[in-house]
């Protein structure tokens, strides 16, 4: 009997590209779903961006737009980030939505029925310039357990330990360098520890994979803590029920916008939600990267049992990518995206690769470039579409295109390649791809066993019909491994049904025998991977690559007259410029700004040697309040222009202009 599923991704954040990270996930959703489809089971794949929360905010704002016009512009991106490398949602939304709106605050008010939601009055970290309570990750400081310095306001890079923002030793607004206020203010918690036993339940009932729960087993031991639910205005998000400038938190709305997604997709056709969330008869499953398997695993289901909505039948955890063994990097170039990965490569390699990397445990998949193009090269070109380029011209140019009947060696190549059929499909069942694929290759090199021991390129000079028969079971070969390798390669397999001459091949169709029947003209499946071309898309993704020059329209909100007029720029002399130990992007500068010194901290390090600066005229913000800094006080800027790192070049006068002289 064939089941009913729904599958989720997690939700992208609304003000970035998809790179080639984010794609582990929504690849391996992705097979996993048109593996189901393919075995005949109805599954339905639902997702949305995650529009909400500060980041996004503070984005648009720096774009000159609203945060209403920035989310719309990056769905259009990501829906065609996705359908570039053949991720097929049944409905991609937004938690901007008003689906979400109502979820959201149908859960929040069941909660709060229930007695699940206390309020408090806390104090928080508040920048008076930027007129903002600041997020965690908009405060930064010294960790006050290992005292490592420029550390984040909830946990610390070095030492792994977490606290409050109010915590951190002399603070300071990432975005302006002001040190934060604190201020007091209302907000709503969810009281996570009463949903314990249930969730407990859940795990134990198998939510997630082994070594998940294992991980939770330590967050249940530490003891669950209540869970901030508000953020004060300004803030991007939906408000609370009764409230005027509190607003739900971003990771409160973004998993009901799962819920939101597929609502939207009922409403559109003709189904009823409840039936697919809550009822028996759908079974329901969230993919998600280990990152945020706290928000997957308990606050998610527990606010959902809290609301009287069904938590998912499993939650399938992934690890991260790591690129040559490390993390993706900007530098490196290997932090790729999508839209570039796209302009070089195609798709389905990484879906291939991918696959072959991937299993149901939450360990990093390392994308090795070399063994990537090797790989690429080996089994789909040199095993896979190899089969059918080896048999396919040869039919079509000189047996007219017209399959024989096998015969018992014929017969016993394929019965291996059927018998392989369950294991493949537990394999994909259980998400361990890299098995399958494993299987695959081992059958195509016993496939391509076969024609080499037959060698038809030798019999078509002398017996036609032995090459017939040698080439019919070649080419049903290719019709299994066409099959199998359908949720991982669709458009490889589109091809190759075009070639055969058959129609939306399915699992149930691995036994069909393809005999005394036409095939239709053989065209290239798959083309080998150049060195050069990965080259080209690493030396693309490199920063500093990007163009200096900003897209039209990018620019900040208008600054009046009066706005410049406040502006002091000055000529000034650099009379000395020092490294600054623990900032490789920094420099000290001495300025002398006609008759007063001004100590400037300058972000030139990756452009600039201190040697080179000596004696250097350049224009200088000379009015800048001094800002305190992780090193000292900055007491003006340098104008530079360009871009960053090295493809930085400060504003320099003419030798002839005296340090203090006005510049207009
Ligand atoms: O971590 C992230 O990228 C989040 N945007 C994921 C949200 S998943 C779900 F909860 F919406
Ligand atoms: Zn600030």
């Amino acid at each position: 009997m064939s089941r009913k599923i729904a599958v989720t991704s997690a939700l992208p954040y609304a003000n970035g590209p998809i790179h080639i990270g984010h794609l582990v996930e929504y690849l391996q959703t992705d097979i996993w779903v048109r593996f189901q489809k393919l075995c005949g089971n109805e599954c339905l794949y639902f997702c949305a961006d995650d529009t909400h929360g500060t980041p996004i905010m503070i984005s648009a704002h720096a774009n000159g737009i609203t945060p209403e016009e920035l989310i719309e512009k990056v769905h259009a991106e990501h829906q065609t980030d996705f359908d570039g490398f053949g991720i097929e949602f049944d409905n991609y939304y937004s938690t901007h939505s008003p689906e979400n709106q109502y979820f959201s605050e149908l859960i929040f008010n069941r909660l709060n029925e229930a007695g699940s939601i206390v309020k408090r009055n806390i104090e928080q970290t508040y920048c008076e310039k930027c007129n903002m309570f600041l997020p965690d990750r908009y405060v930064l400081g010294t960790c006050p357990r290992c005292k490592a310095e420029d550390q984040y306001g909830d946990s610390c890079d070095k030492c792994g330990g977490t606290y409050q923002p109010t915590e951190l030793i002399e603070p300071l607004c990432s975005t302006c360098s002001t040190p934060p206020a604190r201020r007091k203010s209302d907000h709503y918690f969810f009281k996570l520890n009463d949903y314990e036993k249930p969730v407990k339940d859940l795990i134990a009932a198998g939510y997630t994979q082994e070594s998940a729960a294992n991980k939770l087993d330590e967050w249940f031991k530490s003891g669950l803590k209540d869970w901030d639910i508000t953020r004060d205005g300004p803030y991007f998000g939906f408000k609370i029920p009764g409230e005027e400038n509190k607003f739900f938190y971003v990771w409160l709305d973004a998993p009901i916008g799962y819920m939101a997604s597929m609502k939207n997709y009922c409403d559109a056709n003709g189904l009823d939600f409840d039936t697919l969330w809550n009822g028996d008869e759908w079974e329901l499953y969230h993919f998600i990267g280990k990152d945020i398997m706290y928000f997957h695993a308990l606050f998610f289901p527990a606010m959902l049992i809290g609301a009287g909505f069904k938590p998912a039948n499993k939650l399938f955890v992934h690890g991260f990518l790591t690129v040559d063994g490390q993390k993706m990097s900007k530098s490196k170039g290997t932090f790729v995206k999508a839209s570039t990965y796209l302009k070089h490569l195609n798709p389905e390699a990484l879906r291939y690769y991918y696959a072959s990397k991937l299993t149901a445990s939450l360990q990093d998949i390392d994308l090795s470039i070399e063994d990537f193009v090797n790989k690429i090269n080996s089994d789909v070109v040199g095993k896979l579409a190899n089969l059918a380029s080896r048999s396919g011209p040869m039919l079509t140019k000189k047996l007219d295109s017209k399959l024989g009947q096998l015969d018992e060696q014929g017969k016993e190549l394929l019965g291996k390649l059927v018998a392989a059929k369950n294991e493949i499909i537990k394999d994909f069942e259980s998400l361990n791809y890299s098995s399958a694929v494993r299987t695959i290759t081992a059958l195509a090199d016993q496939a391509n066993r076969y024609v080499e021991l037959n060698e038809p390129w030798k019999t078509i000079k002398t017996d036609a019909e032995k090459t017939r028969t040698t080439l019919t079971a070649v080419i049903n070969a290719v019709h299994i491994l066409t099959i199998y390798l359908k949720p991982i390669m669709p458009k490889f397999a589109e091809k190759t049904e075009k070639f055969l001459g058959v129609e939306n091949l399915q699992f149930s169709d691995v036994e069909n025998v393809l005999e005394n029947c036409q095939i239709n003209k053989f065209e290239r499946l798959f083309d080998r991977i150049e060195k050069e071309k990965v080259n080209a898309m690493i030396e693309e993704s490199k920063e500093g690559q990007t163009p200096a020059v900003e897209p039209a329209g990018n620019f900040k909100p208008e600054c009046t007259i009066d706005d410049f007029a406040k502006i002091d720029l000055r000529v000034a002399k650099i009379i000395s410029a020092e490294a600054v130990e623990g900032a490789d992007k920094l420099l000290h500068l001495q300025l002398d700004v006609g008759g007063a010194e001004k100590s400037v901290f300058a972000g030139i390090a990756k452009a600039y040697k201190p040697e080179e600066l000596n004696g250097k005229i350049v224009i200088c913000l000379a009015n800048l309040k001094p800002r305190k800094m992780k090193f000292g006080v900055s007491e003006a800027m340098i104008l530079c222009a360009g871009g960053e790192d090295k493809e930085l070049f400060i504003l320099s006068a003419d030798d002839g202009a005296k340090p203090g002289q006005k510049v207009s």
